[in-house]
């Protein structure tokens, strides 16, 4: 059976920008020290209380509209997210409504930052085992909803946002040549939240920022690079396409230091290597969906190029794919 192929894209992000000057209001830190260590400028955040599958939704009406297809002809809707509007049910079930994709199943996938090349991995399965004709795939975060906005060392990482992808069946020699995915479940103290059904939350944890985001910020760093650098050559061994003929390589936008590391890993120029960090910040699952996205509408994506992801997030998790368009 066929692979899958992109058949459109779209992503939306908050109208809010939290900008570096504003943290510097919030938390003992700096415009300087954010951009030196992260490269992040600004990022854009959610309104309190307001839904994120609204602006999966917006996203997803972008992917329908480039795909030329209406929501009844969704077959499948995956969303990736560890922050959905309930504990459930599944944003995806809320998605479907808001599209009036009714003929559609409906689910979630908890991948942390790794989501979306997990959702399209999984897609991917779905399209050439003839599962499933049309995918909705969605990633979208609100990781400030579990920000604890008094700790400097994660505050100043993260933003919100969504991207979506129309996936089908390829008809051509375009689409996704191959996938990788993995984790590494020893290493999840590194970076969790831990309001579970291990801890019913009590009001002293909500007021303490018991149920935050906690990370081991450097040791997080050591990791990504290694993960994400290993899962992309997996992925293009897999492929059969060599490091040369990659055109672009689109990250997972964490740290413009992590990017740039593997940027250079590969012997990649900075033209080839998509950077949007710095404008969005780290929006987790979403990161990825949303670079390609402007990639593809800016005309940075041309037919016949190969197009790298490579992820790494909480789990530990990690992935890569490689796409021809
Ligand atoms: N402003 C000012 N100082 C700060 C801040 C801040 N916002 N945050 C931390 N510091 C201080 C620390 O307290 C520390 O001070 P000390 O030396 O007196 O103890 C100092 O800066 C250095 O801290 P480090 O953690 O060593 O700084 P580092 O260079 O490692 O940068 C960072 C920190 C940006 C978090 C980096 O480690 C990183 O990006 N790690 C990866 C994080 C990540 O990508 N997480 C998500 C991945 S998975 C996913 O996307 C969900």
């Amino acid at each position: 059976m066929p692979a899958c192929c992109l058949l459109g894209s779209g992503h939306a992000v908050p109208e809010r920008v939290l900008t570096n000057a504003d943290l510097e209001t919030l938390v003992d830190t700096s415009d300087a020290w954010i951009v030196e260590r992260s490269g992040i400028h600004q990022r854009h955040i959610a309104e309190p209380g307001s839904a994120l599958s609204d602006l999966a939704a917006q996203a997803a009406h972008q992917a329908l509209a480039a795909a030329q297809l209406t929501a009844s002809e969704i077959d499948l809707i995956l969303v990736a997210t560890v922050t959905g509007d309930f504990k459930f049910p599944a944003m995806a079930c809320l998605l479907q409504e808001k599209l009036g994709a009714h003929q559609a199943a409906a689910f979630d996938l908890s991948a942390a930052c790794s989501g979306f090349l997990y959702g399209l991995h999984l897609a991917d399965s779905l399209i050439r085992c003839g599962g499933h004709r049309h995918i909705l795939l969605v990633a979208a975060e609100m990781l400030s909803s579990m920000v604890n906005w008094q700790d400097r060392n994660t505050c100043v990482l993260f933003g919100d946002g969504a991207g979506a992808l129309v996936l089908g069946p390829a008809r051509t020699s375009a689409g996704l040549l191959s996938s990788v995915i993995h984790s590494d479940g020893r290493q999840h103290g590194l970076l969790y939240n831990p309001a579970g059904s291990q801890h019913p939350l009590t009001a002293a944890d909500l007021a303490s920022g018991f149920a935050t985001i906690h990370m081991e910020g450097r040791e997080v760093f050591r990791h990504a690079v290694v993960s994400m650098a290993d899962a992309l050559q997996e992925a293009l061994d897999k492929a059969g396409i060599a490091q040369d003929d990659l055109d672009l390589l689109i990250p997972h936008q964490a740290n413009r230091r992590i990017i740039e590391a593997i940027g250079k890993r590969f012997g990649l120029p900075a033209e080839r290597v998509y950077i949007n960090v710095d404008r969005y910040g780290n929006t987790s699952a979403a990161s990825i969906p949303i670079a390609l996205d402007e990639a593809w509408r800016s005309g940075r994506i041309q037919a016949g190029q190969h197009i790298g992801l490579t992820t790494f997030g909480a789990g530990l998790t990690w992935a890569a794919a490689i796409l021809r368009f």
